[in-house]
């Protein structure tokens, strides 16, 4: 598949995407959306693709937000009508089962801090600045950001960054609990594809689960959440991979998954 404002390259059973509108900050247009979903879509219906990661061309930016030329001109009345900003969520949070990393390699602000929030977890380089500066234009977060941010880092830390607009740092971030893990820029790919391959070596179902699992988490009351994750475990224990994973255990060998 070729795109226009993304590139997509399979590393094994790792898919790699990258924003590329680096003379723009990968600041993402409609366009953009449009070759995101594709590629999202084309990711979770191959079964040889087992986690993907996401990142920004260039060493600036992952993406510097949602596209204000685009925007600017824009009347209220289509960004309501066309539901702006719902796409990304149902089709990268809620279709896309299969686990996904976003390797954050500059600035993530705005709707580019709310893409990165949507993945599974950030893996950081140390050049990393996320922010919401949408009140600097007149708005608010649009994709999440008043949300994710809050449920990641908690109230005071997001309604600061919100009202201010100020950029977080890649410690700050860390220490805060946004990024799973900070590294330098020049390994932040390698340490991500990485990590993307470790998982997808993992048992697909077991993934898909754990996914599921954590995700519920933010969803749903403890009682009924501990009860989902009781169930995903007690149908997980069904397949051949459980029967594979357990063997391989008490016979000390690496286990060989079906996704059965
Ligand atoms: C369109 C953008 C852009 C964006 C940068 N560019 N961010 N174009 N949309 N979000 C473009 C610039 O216009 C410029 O193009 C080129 O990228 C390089 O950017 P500079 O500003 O020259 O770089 P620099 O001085 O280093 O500053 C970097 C920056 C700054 C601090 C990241 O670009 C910036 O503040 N960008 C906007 C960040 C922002 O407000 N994001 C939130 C958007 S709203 P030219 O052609 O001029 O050289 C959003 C949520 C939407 O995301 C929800 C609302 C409902």
């Amino acid at each position: 598949m070729s795109f226009e404002n993304i590139l997509v390259e399979q590393r094994g059973a790792v898919t790699l995407i990258t924003l590329n509108r680096p003379q723009a900050l990968n600041a993402l247009n409609s366009l953009v959306l449009e070759d995101l979903i594709a590629a999202f879509a084309a990711f979770e219906a191959d079964p040889s693709q087992r986690c993907a990661v996401l990142t920004g061309a260039g060493e600036k930016a992952f993406a510097a937000g949602a596209d204000i030329k685009e925007m600017a001109d824009k009347p209220a009345a289509d960004f309501y009508s066309q539901d702006f900003f719902s796409r990304w969520t149902s089709h990268l949070v809620k279709t896309t089962r299969k686990p996904w990393i976003a390797a954050v390699n500059g600035f993530a602000l705005g709707g580019g801090c709310e893409l990165a929030m949507m993945a599974d977890f950030i893996i950081a380089a140390d050049t990393a600045r996320f922010g919401q500066p949408e009140i600097k234009l007149g708005v608010a977060p649009g994709m999440g950001g008043s949300q994710r941010l809050t449920r990641a880092v908690g109230k005071a830390k997001a309604m600061e960054m919100c009202l201010t607009g100020r950029m977080m740092g890649a410690e700050e971030a860390e220490r805060s609990g946004l990024v799973a893990r900070v590294v330098p820029l020049a390994n932040l790919l390698d340490e991500a594809l990485k990590t993307a391959a470790e998982i997808a070596a993992m048992p697909p179902l077991a993934a898909i689960a754990n996914k599921e699992m954590v995700n519920a988490a933010f969803e749903t009351t403890l009682e009924q959440g501990v009860l989902l994750e009781r169930r995903i475990f007690q149908v997980l224990t069904a397949t051949e991979d459980k029967a594979e994973g357990m063997a391989a255990f008490i016979e000390k060998r690496p286990g060989v998954w079906q996704g059965k």
